[in-house]
């Protein structure tokens, strides 16, 4: 993956704060811990992770996990820089639909998601927009 220099170095910063996120993952029933860190414009650094229920469809993702606490927290929406994804259990992980159109919602269509599993090699970079063109919005 060839990133320019700012890039990487969201991304060294983001990988460790994601890694940490998952580690705090509460997923008895999948056993599919997932972190994310998301940088806001203010340099702060902002962590989720997947929050499951017994109830299944109540299970909070973690990329979700860290934009609503990052708002409750104060920061506007379109406050971020980048967002980095980890999840140790595939290759790579890919934000499920609805949060693609969260974050269609609170982040800044260019913004980066860094998309990081147990494979280093094949670690993706997507822009919000990437990730869902052509979103619903109104
Ligand atoms: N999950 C996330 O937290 N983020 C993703 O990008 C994909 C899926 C969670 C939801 C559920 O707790 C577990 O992973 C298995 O789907």
């Amino acid at each position: 993956m060839s990133r320019s220099p700012e890039a990487q170095a969201q991304f060294e910063r983001l990988l460790p704060e994601a890694i940490a996120a998952a580690r705090a993952a509460w997923c008895p029933h999948s056993d599919f811990p997932v972190g994310a860190a998301l940088l806001t414009l203010d340099e702060h650094i902002i962590r989720g992770c997947n929050v499951e229920n017994v109830s299944y469809g109540l299970t909070n993702c973690a990329e979700r996990s860290a934009l609503f606490s990052a708002i409750a927290q104060g920061h506007a929406p379109a406050s971020f820089k980048a967002m980095l994804v980890y999840a140790p259990k595939v290759a790579l992980i890919a934000p499920c639909g609805a949060c693609r159109q969260v974050m269609h919602e609170l982040m800044s269509a260019g913004c980066p998601v860094y998309c990081v599993g147990h494979d280093a090699t094949a670690a993706r970079d997507w822009t919000v927009e990437q990730l869902l063109p052509g979103a619903f919005g109104f």
